[in-house]
């Protein structure tokens, strides 16, 4: 069904060029690398940039020359939506501000692409469920990491009912001292720009846990404090390009030796004041660096789901626990030199035997799949939607309101249920789209 989504929206919406017309909003690191350069590449005959927004002069400009595009830049999305009167519009702004576009943008008219979180808290998140509707446009939110082959595989097994009805899955990920810092330096700090990692990063996770269960979440308790990073250091500072503390703060991070990170950021400091390379102990830090969620689903499926943004590596475990059996599966941090590029999956069936599933892992991208998500949404008749990939607007909502009702049972000390927050009402199997 979400495909059809999409080749419905494709209908009609030609330039006189034939080619689709696209606009961005947010113009910054995953707006010019997933969303500019290659699409460009792959769907040149069948897209063209026709305007990039941002709030940040520089910043446009240097995506228009990254992108290579002679299409008009604006700071002003109303100018540019007027304008341009795009098809489709692109949004990869900071999360909190994702509302404003998808809802302004469809009432100009277009269909949207936005990335994730879906938006940050439940009022945001009704007001796009509501102008979906009124308007009859459509949102496609991309969820690239239903798209990796391990997670795919994954997807097959369950359905295949390998390990009979799920009952129950552990979940654990784990962000590691440099990119878990990362959202410690950046925007991402602060809740009110992201929602928390719970939404901002999790929602990946939940979304993930949605599609493979195939059931809504109805109700989630959760734990969360910040207990490493902001105010837990004895030094801090503003930025580590000024930082009197370089040689002894082990988050020293050279943002000079990134060409691309002085590009769009250090070079355009000078009309927002963000810091790219901002302090990870700095006091106004206010989300959580450790998480625990419970979450019971319509189905009855139960999960216990946790985050840690200060782990020494990388990676995250799974365990489906099934009326048949039980899957494990996990990513665990490679270093180069190592010769094993294959992730495992192991089915271990009650009274049986334990089989083990090897995915190369070799493919950039995220394994093929960024390209496979970009098919989707951009030629989707070429491509089928055999594991149920494509997401629509209920698969956002549903990802991102396991996070805010997690954040707001942690600011509560109680259980959220998911239709106390929003209209929609949790069916036990997913519905598609
Ligand atoms: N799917 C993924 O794996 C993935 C990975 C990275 C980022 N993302 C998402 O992409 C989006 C962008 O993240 P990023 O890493 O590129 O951040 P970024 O800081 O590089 O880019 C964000 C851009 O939005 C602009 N902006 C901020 N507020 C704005 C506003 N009110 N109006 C217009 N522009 C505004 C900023 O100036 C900046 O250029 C976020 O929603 C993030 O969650 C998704």
């Amino acid at each position: 069904m979400a495909a059809t989504v999409f080749a419905d929206s494709l209908l009609g919406k030609f330039t006189s060029s034939n080619k689709q017309r696209l606009a961005m909003v947010g113009t910054g690191d995953r707006g010019t690398s997933m969303w500019g350069i290659p699409v460009i590449d792959e769907f040149k005959d069948l897209v063209e940039f026709v305007g990039l927004c941002d709030i940040n002069a520089g910043r446009v400009e240097t995506a228009k020359k990254i992108l290579g595009v002679s299409c008009a830049t604006y700071t002003d999305f109303d100018k540019m939506m007027k304008e341009m009167k795009p098809d489709r519009l692109i949004v990869t702004t900071v999360d909190a501000t994702h509302n404003e576009y998808i809802i302004k943008g469809m009432e100009y008219g277009a269909d949207i692409i936005t990335e994730k979180p879906f938006t940050t808290d439940e009022h945001k998140c009704q007001d796009i469920l509501d102008a979906e509707k009124k308007t009859g446009k459509k949102i496609a939110v991309t969820f690239n990491y239903r798209y990796s082959p391990h997670r795919q595989k994954i997807y097959e097994l369950l359905r295949s009912n390998v390990i009979g009805d799920i009952t129950s899955v552990d979940f654990h990920w784990y962000l590691d001292v440099y990119h878990g810092a990362d959202y410690f330096r950046r925007w991402h700090r602060l809740r009110k720009n992201s929602g928390s990692l719970l939404v901002h990063k999790a929602s990946h996770h939940f979304d993930l846990l949605n599609w493979w269960i195939d059931s809504e979440p109805e109700e989630v308790f959760a734990f969360g404090s910040l207990d490493f990073y902001g105010k837990n250091n004895s030094f801090r500072h503003t930025d580590c390009r000024s930082c009197p503390y370089k040689n002894e703060c082990q988050f020293y991070f050279d943002i000079t030796k990134n060409q691309r990170y002085v590009d769009l950021y250090v070079k355009n400091q000078q009309y927002d004041g963000y810091l790219r390379d901002g302090c990870v102990w700095r006091e106004d830090i206010d989300i959580f660096d450790k998480m625990a969620v419970q979450i019971k689903y319509a189905s009855k499926v139960q999960v216990s789901y946790s985050l840690t943004a200060y782990s020494p590596y990388e990676g995250y475990r799974i365990s489906f626990n099934g009326k048949k059996g039980k899957l494990d599966a996990w990513i665990k941090e490679r270093q180069p030199w190592e010769e094993d590029h294959f992730d495992e999956i192991q089915i271990t069936t009650s009274f049986g035997k334990k089989a083990v599933v090897r995915i190369d892992n070799r493919e950039g991208g995220h394994g093929g799949g960024d390209a496979r998500l970009r098919k989707h949404i951009f030629n989707p008749g070429n491509d089928g939607d055999t594991w149920n990939q494509a997401a629509g607007s209920r698969d956002g909502a549903m990802s991102c309101l396991i996070g805010i009702a997690a954040r707001n049972s942690i600011d509560t000390g109680k259980p959220v249920r998911i239709e106390d927050l929003v209209s929609i009402k949790p069916q036990a199997k997913r519905p598609t789209g």
